[in-house]
């Protein structure tokens, strides 16, 4: 199933209450600077201007809250109302217009269905092709294992794709262009109602736009259409505000990590929730979590810097080879493979010459809790 947002929000309350670590928590509380300290640890400034020091510095401010709008903009000049998707929260604003949807992600689908629904017509521009994925396979939701767990990952995902074209079809059936990847080499775009619109004649598909012009936008096949309203649906940047960027930057939001979490050049800070699944994100932040209080104390040891190094940049080639060099795709990884090498790397470590813990803690404490 897919949960409501209020579900979402109830079990991430629930999750505080049981592990009973509200009293921990400063909400409302904006970090502006993080600072690494000499021989270790952080000093954190907040927004009243009080810093605080701490042993580690585990981040996980997200990476779906700072827009990435086209780059370079557009040349031109448009009349009508433009919106990045992450400020889109209902259809009303768009009833009997003329909408234009930029983008071929999952943001770019759901609001298309949604404003198709209220507007005089929506058009979607993409730039290129995509596989668009039901949001059930027999019966399944999508990230659920459909198939025997013993089928060989690589087999599960041809299968998948079959299954996917019979299920489908051709994309350039309706007016789509066609992929110029295999099915799960880009970040899955899913939707069981886009195409169901587009046939319905709800959605118009265009290329990229190539320039603004007044009330109309022109596309990069010559055509034009009268636009009332865009909605940019084109991803975000990967971004830290309280990192001076000699500390860390994520360029082109590339950010390497050893299996997405620990930094090659700081041992006291962990990268949380920095990846993109597969899947659902949850349950893999939880497991970092468990894998990086295991360091902390002291119950798990890194590999060797040479082992370390060459781990990550076989990580980074192995999804520039899959993926391409898009900065939409640097931080991808695929659910159980993931899982089962954080699993792996725990075991791994536990068996290294132990080094001393971080901090102080009863392994108790974080026994009950995991
Ligand atoms: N229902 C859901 O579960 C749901 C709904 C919304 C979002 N999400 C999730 O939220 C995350 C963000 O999704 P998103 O759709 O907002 O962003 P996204 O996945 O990064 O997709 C951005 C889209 O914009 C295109 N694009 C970027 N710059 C462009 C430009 N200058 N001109 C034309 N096209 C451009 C990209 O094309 P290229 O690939 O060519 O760069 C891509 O198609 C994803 O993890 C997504 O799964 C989930």
């Amino acid at each position: 199933m897919f949960p409501h947002h209020t579900q979402i929000a109830e079990y991430f309350n629930s999750y505080v209450d049981r592990f009973n670590f509200r009293q921990n928590i400063r909400f409302h509380c904006m970090v502006t600077n993080a600072s690494p300290l000499d021989g270790g640890g952080w000093e954190i400034t907040l927004q009243d201007g009080s810093t605080h020091r701490y042993r580690a510095l585990l981040v996980a401010n997200g990476h779906h809250w700072d827009p990435r709008c086209p780059e370079p903009p557009f040349p031109g000049h448009f009349n009508g109302d433009v919106i990045h998707s992450h400020y889109y929260k209902v259809p009303d604003p768009y009833v009997d217009k003329r909408v234009l949807v930029l983008g071929f992600g999952n943001s770019a689908m759901d609001i298309a269905v949604e404003t198709s629904r209220v507007s005089t017509m929506t058009y979607l521009a993409v730039r290129r092709g995509f596989h668009i994925l039901p949001k059930y396979i027999l019966g399944k939701p999508l990230d659920q294992p459909v198939l025997p767990a013993w089928l060989p990952y690589a087999w599960q995902l041809k299968i998948i794709g079959m299954a996917l074209r019979l299920q489908v079809g051709k994309l350039t059936d309706y007016g789509l262009p066609a992929p110029d990847h295999k099915a799960l080499h880009a970040h899955p775009t899913v939707s069981s109602d886009i195409l169901p619109r587009i046939t319905h004649g709800r959605v118009k598909i265009k290329p990229n736009i190539r320039e603004l012009a007044g009330d109309e936008v022109i596309f990069v096949d010559g055509t034009r259409e009268k636009i009332d309203s865009i909605i940019y649906c084109t991803g975000y940047k990967v971004t830290f505000p309280f990192f001076k960027p000699e500390v860390i930057e994520a360029k082109n939001n590339e950010l390497p990590l050893f299996l997405r979490v620990f930094h090659p050049r700081y041992r006291d800070l962990f990268f949380i929730g920095l990846l993109q699944p597969l899947g659902a994100i949850m349950p893999l932040a939880e497991f970092q979590s468990i894998w990086v209080s295991k360091y902390l104390l002291g119950e798990y040891a890194l590999p060797a810097e040479k082992e370390l190094l060459h781990a990550i940049q076989h990580e980074r080639e192995a999804v520039r080879k899959r993926y391409g060099n898009s900065p939409r795709h640097t931080m991808q990884v695929d659910f159980p493979p993931y899982v089962k090498s954080l699993f792996t790397e725990m075991e791994r470590g536990s068996k290294r010459p132990a080094s001393p813990p971080l901090i102080q803690c009863s392994v108790e404490a974080v026994t009950a809790d995991t």
